[in-house]
């Protein structure tokens, strides 16, 4: 097996960073996880595991061993009536199983097309999108302790998922290695349109029945409209999660921001749009050299080109700044700043 050394990232992270990690090694399969884990155990090396590279934020060369994860793999394994249980390689993109499922007719994740990445890295932060968060279709998922070399399965308990976390982002964070992930999908597809704009989207394609692909369809367009596209400008997504406060700060804020924008999640906690919080203090559109805010998307922090992941850092903390004084609300970021 091939471990390169003093590699560009360049290409491995769409924020197109061109950072340098000095070993990286592409695992195509569990063997050879298993032989490369110990290598590294062997060499006391540091291991950062690479998915599509869509939620990474790279502020400096990796002195570590960089594992890409491109193991692959599609295989129902178990089907009845209403469900299929499909098994997928977590190297396998995430938006072409999407489309893998819309071709079988299975429902579930038709309202997660086109979220850029891996099979393997979407139960780590519970990707979400309109409506639909992976942990409503997940079933369990296998993992390899990157010390011990073990492997171990995951249930949704187990993986603890929560809005843009899961236990792999929080108390098991860089101990593991996520190699299968087992989805449940749904042969009877109920829809799920209730979200933003999809509906209106719908409206406007002239959907006449309302189908998984349609709805996709709708999905991707929405996206198309409102996010850059990393093969043009570099960015990560949302840069920050969207903060949860309580109802009696929405209150307070309420009275000097009315049209403030609040959606209730649970007792008595607030979700407001951090987009809406960054625009508010004038940072849409904003660029300095080739670091910026997206101008249609004010959550989107994005690279031009030229621009350096430590400059995007400090970017991010001035944000964070002037969001606080305004409102008095933290932002966390949702992206893995390495
Ligand atoms: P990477 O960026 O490679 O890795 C992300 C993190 O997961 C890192 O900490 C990495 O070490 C870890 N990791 C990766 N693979 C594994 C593995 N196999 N085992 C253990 N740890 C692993 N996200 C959403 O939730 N919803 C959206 O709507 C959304 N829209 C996006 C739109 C754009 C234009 C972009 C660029 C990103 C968007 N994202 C969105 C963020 C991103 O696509 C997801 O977080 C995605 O799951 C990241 O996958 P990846 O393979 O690129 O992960
Ligand atoms: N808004 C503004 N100005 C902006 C952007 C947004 O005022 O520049 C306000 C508007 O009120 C808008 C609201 O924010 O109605 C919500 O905006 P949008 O629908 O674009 O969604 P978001 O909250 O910014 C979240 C996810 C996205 C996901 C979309 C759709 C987070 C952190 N982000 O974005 O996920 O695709 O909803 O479900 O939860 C990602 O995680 O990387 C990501 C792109």
């Amino acid at each position: 097996m091939e471990i390169k050394q003093n590699i560009s990232l360049k290409e491995f992270n769409t924020f197109g960073f061109d950072i340098h990690a000095r070993y990286l090694a592409h695992i195509a399969h569990e063997k050879q996880l298993t032989k490369t884990l110990a290598e590294a155990r062997q060499n006391s090396l540091p291991l950062l595991i690479l998915g599509g590279g869509s939620n990474i934020l790279f502020v400096q060369d990796y002195q570590g061993l960089v594992l890409r994860n491109e193991i692959l793999g599609k295989e129902v394994i178990r089907e009845d009536n209403d469900y299929v249980w499909v098994r997928l390689g977590a190297g396998e993109n995430w938006h072409q199983v999407v489309l893998w499922s819309l071709d079988n007719g299975w429902g579930g994740i038709e309202n997660l097309s086109l979220i850029p990445g891996t099979v393997g890295a979407a139960p780590m932060q519970n990707i979400g999108a309109y409506g639909v968060e992976i942990c409503s279709v997940f079933s369990k998922l296998e993992a390899v302790n990157l010390e011990s070399g073990t492997q171990h399965i995951f249930s949704t308990i187990d993986c603890q998922f929560g809005y843009r976390s899961s236990v792999f982002k929080s108390s098991l964070k860089d101990q593991f290695i996520i190699t299968r992930v087992v989805l449940k999908l749904s042969k009877k597809p109920s829809f799920n349109i209730s979200y933003g704009a999809i509906s209106q989207t719908l409206g406007e394609m002239n959907v006449q029945e309302l189908n998984i692909s349609n709805i996709s369809e709708a999905v991707i367009r929405i996206r198309r409209s409102k996010l850059p596209d990393p093969g043009t400008i570099g960015n990560a997504g949302s840069f920050f999660k969207n903060p949860i406060i309580s109802k009696d700060l929405l209150h307070t804020l309420k009275t000097e921001y009315t049209n403030i924008p609040s959606y209730p999640i649970e007792g008595d906690l607030i979700k407001v749009p951090a987009g809406w919080l960054i625009e508010e203090c004038n940072w849409k559109g904003y660029r300095k050299g080739d670091i910026g805010v997206h101008n249609k998307q004010a959550l989107v922090l994005v690279n031009y080109g030229q621009g350096k992941g430590n400059e995007l850092v400090e970017l991010a903390h001035d944000i964070q700044d002037s969001v606080n004084a305004k409102f008095g609300i933290q932002l966390i970021p949702e992206v893995n700043i390495i």
